[in-house]
């Protein structure tokens, strides 16, 4: 049975009495208008945890003034029935005055990665996201927790934090999940007008460009960049916010790719900013591994 917990200490005491059993906990935390792609994450949980706890909370503190805070859609009652079907234990819901009280002045900076990529153009977003996820990550304390590839610098930002603060929780990443067309599932494709939602997959089609271009021997990221602007400007209601190759640790722009890099970007399309990324795998890579397996 699913129960929807709302307050700090009844989460505390359901944790506290789920330890006490010694059962695994793996959680997802997630801001909600749940989709496939969030949904992967909890069958994951299920399968590799005794309990599985999905937070649902749009926080305050990841939006910056001009974003879609007020915006962001809010589907919780059809949210508790996917996650109901899902065999999930608890949603927790937390509400923002509790998470963050008059005086709640903490922050946590992850310097040299957060002003990266998105970071960029969304000062003050991963500050945000590192304070609310170590926040829960200590209200639930939990064994395993999974993340989407989807939002690639969250992932790298989250496995960081919890090495360098010593968090003891494991990190999973699990991959993107598409629309048939290639477009990464979101949330914030309901933003998205119908012309607009099929100009949206340039995104994907120029990620596969790069990938394409990488198997044929080219490693400048000029020259890839070059072309996957082509596949974006093609689109009119297009705007590519930053396009780099990074080091998939440091997100250090790289002026030649390596075996592993990701290609990442960021395009507005009409007003609705969308990400997404590739993991760039060298053919010759593949061909080596798979002949070892
Ligand atoms: P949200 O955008 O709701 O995403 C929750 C989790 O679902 C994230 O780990 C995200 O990467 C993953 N996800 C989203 N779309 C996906 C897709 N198409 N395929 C696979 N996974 C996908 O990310 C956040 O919320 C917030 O920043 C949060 C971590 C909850 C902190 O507030």
């Amino acid at each position: 049975m699913l129960r929807v917990i709302t307050s700090l200490s009844d989460i505390k005491q359901s944790i506290k009495i789920f330890k006490g059993n010694q059962v695994s906990i793996g959680f997802v935390p997630t801001m909600g208008a749940l989709h496939e792609g969030h949904l992967s994450l909890v069958r994951q949980a299920k399968t590799e945890n005794d309990r599985v706890v999905v937070s649902i909370f749009v926080n305050p503190l990841q939006f910056g003034k001009n974003e879609d805070f007020t915006q962001y859609p809010r589907t919780f009652d059809s949210d508790c029935e996917l996650l109901s079907k899902e065999g999930v234990d608890i949603v927790f819901n937390p509400k923002a005055p509790e998470m963050y009280p008059d005086g709640f002045c903490t922050s946590v900076l992850l310097e040299r990665l957060e002003d990266k990529l998105c970071g960029k153009s969304r000062p003050g977003h991963f500050r945000g996201v590192a304070v609310v996820v170590l926040k829960l990550f200590n209200l639930i304390n939990p064994d395993i927790a999974y993340f989407g590839q989807k939002d690639f610098q969250q992932t790298v930002i989250m496995r960081r934090m919890v090495a360098d603060l010593n968090l003891g929780v494991n990190i999973k990443v699990l991959p993107t999940i598409r629309e048939i067309g290639g477009l990464a599932l979101s949330s914030r494709n309901a933003y998205l007008g119908e012309t607009e939602k099929k100009d949206a997959i340039c995104l994907y089609k120029s990620l596969i460009k790069a990938q394409t271009m990488v198997n044929s021997g080219t490693k400048n990221f000029g020259e890839i960049k070059a072309e996957m602007e082509k596949i974006i400007n093609n689109c009119k209601s297009a705007k590519i916010d930053y396009i780099s190759i990074v080091n998939p640790e440091t997100l250090e722009a790289v002026p030649e790719v390596h075996n592993g890099d990701v290609a990442a970007l960021a395009v507005r399309i009409g007003k609705t900013r969308l990400i997404d990324n590739i993991i760039l795998i060298f053919f010759i890579a593949i061909m080596f591994l798979s002949s070892y397996s």
